[in-house]
């Protein structure tokens, strides 16, 4: 993937990671109502250093190209992050190109649908990607309904691993031709 860039939608900016941001994350992101539906692999309970680890993930992943993590912060304030986005290109085996979390308090105000279509312009203008596969544990109701409000198709439920145990997983696929289709209209 190209450098990450700074991207912008009416209420926020969506700037990559940085070293400093670490702090920000290990105070906002390690609560249950967060992780309880992400991916398994993410430490539970989180470790003191968590954030710092991740951070330096993020960046090499960044540096060589692999994906894009921005920082979510607001253009109203406070100053720092408030969640995360993430996307990376299909590896043809994941079904699953896109993460994301907000801080409880700024949950439920379409931040994220806003931060998730401008991601997907991103992919679909910038990268011009054919398509996005996308996740969610099946009883994350607001995760669910940014894929659905996007126009993705359920395409599959598994079972899959995540913080809070093992459940159905439902698979999605975002395509560009749909996409664009949709905001053509
Ligand atoms: C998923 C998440 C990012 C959604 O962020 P958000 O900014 O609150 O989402 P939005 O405000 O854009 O709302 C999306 C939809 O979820 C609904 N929603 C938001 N918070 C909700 C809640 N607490 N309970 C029920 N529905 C909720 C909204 O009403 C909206 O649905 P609608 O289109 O029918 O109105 C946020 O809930 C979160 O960080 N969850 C924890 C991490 C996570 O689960 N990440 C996704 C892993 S796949």
């Amino acid at each position: 993937m190209p450098p990450t860039p700074v991207l912008e939608t009416p209420r926020l900016v969506l700037r990559p990671v940085c070293r400093k941001d670490a702090a920000v994350i290990q105070r906002r992101f390690p609560k249950w109502e967060i992780v309880r539906w992400l991916d398994a692999k993410i430490p539970w309970p989180y470790p003191a250093d968590g954030a710092a680890t991740y951070v330096s993930s993020c960046l090499e992943e960044m540096a060589r190209g692999h994906k894009s993590h921005w920082a979510i912060v607001p253009k109203s304030g406070p100053a720092n992050l408030i969640g995360i986005i993430d996307l990376w290109p299909d590896d043809g085996v994941s079904r699953s190109q896109r993460g994301f979390w907000l801080a409880s308090e700024f949950q439920g105000k379409g931040l994220m649908m806003e931060a998730a279509e401008r991601v997907t312009q991103y992919a679909f203008h910038d990268l011009d990607w054919p398509h996005l596969w996308l996740t969610n544990a099946q009883d994350n109701h607001p995760s669910r309904r940014i894929k659905e409000r996007q126009g993705a198709r359920l395409v599959d439920l598994m079972i899959g691993e995540h913080v809070g145990g093992r459940g159905p997983r439902m698979v999605w696929l975002l395509t560009q031709e749909n996409w664009m289709a949709r905001q053509a209209a």
